[in-house]
Order: C-alpha cells, then structure tokens, then sequence
C-alpha cells in the first residue's frame, strides 16, 4: 500500500515525508506543483530511498490524480497543498480561491472516483487527511476559551476564507457521499524548511543579513506555537486512528505574543552568533504598520486529540525555538537558494 501526499515540498509536508519514511515501511507519492513555496531541496533526505516518489502536478488536474491513486492503489491520502500566507492572500486572493477552494474540490472528485471503485474492504480502510488551519475559527478576545472543533467558523483573512471552504468541501464529501474524511485544524507551525516569507524565519534571516525586524503593529497578537515535527506526529495518529468525519484541533499548549517570540529569536541569535558591534539583534527591531484584518488572538483547545487518540505536543517552545534558530544557523545554502529570485520581488512588495 502506499500513501499520496499533496504539497509535500512545502514546509510541513516536507517534514511529514521525512519523518514518514523514517517512522513507516509504507511507500509515499508527493505530487506538488512546486509553486514558489515548494522545494525539493526539503526532500534531499529521500533522494536514496525506493520508497519515495516524486510527481510534479497540481491538485486540480483530477485526470492525473485519479491516474496517480489507480496506478499506486493508494490507500490514503494526506492534503497540504495550499497557498499558505495570509499576507500574500491579501494582495492577490485569487490564487488562493484556485487552489485552495476549487483546487480542493477537484482533489475530492478525483479520490471519491477512485474510492467508490474500490473492493468493499479497499472503501472501508481509505482515508483523506485534509490538513487545516486554526486561522478558520477567526479571532478570540484575550481571556476567552481556546477553539474548540465546535467554534463557529469566522475567518478573517482571503487565505482563512479560503481554507474554511475548502473544510466544508471535505466535511460535505462525508456527508453527502460518505467518503472517508478526516481534518486537522493546526495553530502556528515552526522548524526546519519553514519559508522564510514567515515570521519566525523571516526575522531569522532578516536579523542575519542585518536588515530591519518588521513586527506589524504593537506586536502583541498572540499566537499558539508547534513544533512542526509535533503536528506531523499528530497528523500521523489521526490517519492512523482518526474517526472518518471528524475534524481534530491541533495545538502546542505555547500561546507568545509575536513580539516575545522576535526577542526569544533575538536572544538566540546574540548567545549563537552575536553581532560584531555587541550590540543585541533586538536593536534591529522595527515596528511597522499592521497586516489589515489582523487576527488578535488564537488558542487551541486540543483535548479532543489528546483524550481519543493520546496524542500531545512533545517539543516546548523554548527547546523548539532553539533547535529552529540552529537549523537556520547550520543551513545557509538551504536559505540562500529560497531566499534568491522570486523572494526579494515578494519582500520588496510587501515591505516597501
Ligand atoms: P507551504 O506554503 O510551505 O507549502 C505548500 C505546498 O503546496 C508547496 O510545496 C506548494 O508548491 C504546494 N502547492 C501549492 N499549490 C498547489 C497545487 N495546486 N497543487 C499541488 N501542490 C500545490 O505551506 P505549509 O506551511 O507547509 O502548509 C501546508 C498546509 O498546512 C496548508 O494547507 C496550510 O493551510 C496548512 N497549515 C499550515 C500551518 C502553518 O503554520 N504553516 C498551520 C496549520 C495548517
Ligand atoms: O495559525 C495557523 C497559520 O499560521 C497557518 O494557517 C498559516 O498558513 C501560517 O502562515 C500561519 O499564519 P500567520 O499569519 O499566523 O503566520 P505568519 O508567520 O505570517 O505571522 C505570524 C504573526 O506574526 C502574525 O500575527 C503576523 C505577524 N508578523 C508576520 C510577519 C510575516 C509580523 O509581525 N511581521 C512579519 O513580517
């Protein structure tokens, strides 16, 4: 049996297959349509490996992914293929009503045409993981309960917009024609291979390359942080467990107010690889005009997670940050080959 990943060359899908590999005898297919986000250089790990293949396509060509599903005989499949920064959504939503919403929805057509063709026994062990976002539930007022998987949908932004309807297109498939779906909504991912248009990389690089630390607003927006090799493994026990229709929340119990998580990187960088004039990285912080619709606060509730499928964040923020700030330390190949290009059109507009 096999598994087919989409968006696997992106920051957490790559993760996933890596840990995939090295945790499960099964294979993985990755189909991603390498959009800027996507790079293969997160998957050098599997060059080796037979077990591994890779696909370039996107996941609304439903004839290819139908094929890819038949010809692999598939047994589940695990979504991440999305446009992924709020930011961006904001500049341009269409590509993210594309890929996210429309996308999506050819993905499910293509996995319904393919399960509803399989033997009885094929139909009842299938699963389709479609990986999500905190960012659907919208914003919480300091002090109020985290989400929960029943929190009414609110969200803010093109790109939680997007997601959310991308969940109700998966939540309908259930229903509607009993395809066995699963969906994780997670909180703020961070580790290896995060690209850095993101905060915590972003101000990683930023500080090295001794450029400004753009912090958005008063920077004290709240956010719950995970170790992202954590979400992969709560990914791979609601696949493994997960009851079909159900949606699980994902957090890591690690709620920081951005400008607390821009000094902990700071703080990391000076004990790591201080500034030559000994002065702290946190006097390159500057405070800039705020992302519009700005969500204040999220928190998640991952008890469901915990008490049916005992699953629990592993990694605290402070030992994850510090493994984070060291990856990006040990691998500047890695970021000068996404940072090239493309990027510095993206940073140019974004911060002009
Ligand atoms: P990412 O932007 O790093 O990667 C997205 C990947 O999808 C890229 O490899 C890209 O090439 C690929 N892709 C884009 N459009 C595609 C298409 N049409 N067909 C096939 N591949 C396509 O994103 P990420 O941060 O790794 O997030 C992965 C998923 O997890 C997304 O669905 C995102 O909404 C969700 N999520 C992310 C976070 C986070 O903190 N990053 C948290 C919760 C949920
Ligand atoms: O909550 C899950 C979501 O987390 C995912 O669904 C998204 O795909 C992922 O990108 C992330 O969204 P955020 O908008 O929270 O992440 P980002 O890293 O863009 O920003 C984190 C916080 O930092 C947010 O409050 C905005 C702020 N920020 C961000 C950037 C890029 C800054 O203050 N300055 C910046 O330059």
């Amino acid at each position: 049996m096999t598994i087919l990943v989409t968006g696997g060359a992106g920051f957490i899908g790559s993760n996933f297959i890596l840990d995939w590999l090295d945790s499960s005898s099964e294979p993985v297919v990755n189909l991603d349509k390498l959009t800027y986000a996507g790079n293969l250089a997160n998957l050098a790990g599997c060059a080796g490996s037979n077990r591994y293949a890779f696909v370039r396509g996107g996941i609304e060509d439903d004839a290819r992914v139908g094929e890819i599903l038949r010809r692999n005989g598939v047994r589940a499949v695990v979504n991440f293929a999305a446009e992924s920064h709020v930011d961006r959504s904001i500049h341009g939503p269409s590509a993210f009503i594309e890929t996210n919403v429309v996308g999506t929805m050819h993905l499910l057509e293509a996995v319904r045409g393919y399960w509803s063709k399989l033997p009885n026994a094929g139909r009842e062990a299938f699963r389709l993981l479609h990986v999500s976002t905190d960012e659907v539930y919208g914003s919480l007022q300091p002090g109020a309960a985290p989400f929960t998987e029943e929190h009414p949908f609110r969200p803010n932004s093109p790109y939680a917009a997007s997601k959310a309807a991308s969940d109700h297109l998966v939540r309908a498939y259930h229903e509607t024609y009993g395809l066995p779906v699963l969906t994780t909504n997670c909180s703020n991912n961070y580790g290896p291979y995060h690209f850095p248009e993101k905060l915590i990389p972003l101000i990683i690089h930023n500080a090295l390359s001794g450029k400004a630390l753009p912090v958005y607003g008063d920077g004290q927006q709240v956010r719950d942080w995970i170790y992202v090799k954590d979400h992969c493994a709560a990914l791979r026990c609601v696949l493994e467990a997960g009851r079909p229709g159900e949606t699980y929340n994902v957090g890591g119990r690690s709620e920081m107010a951005n400008i607390d998580v821009v000094l902990t990187v700071c703080s990391l960088l000076d004990s790591r690889r201080a500034r030559t004039d000994g002065r702290s990285y946190d006097s390159q912080l500057a405070h800039v005009a705020d992302r519009p619709g700005h969500d204040r606060r999220y928190a998640i509730d991952a008890s469901k997670i915990e008490r049916e499928l005992g699953w629990g964040p592993a990694v605290s923020f402070a030992a994850g940050i510090a493994k984070t700030v060291d990856w990006y330390l040990d691998n500047p190949d890695w970021v000068a080959n996404v940072t090239s290009g493309a990027y510095r059109s993206w940073i140019e507009k974004q911060y002009a």
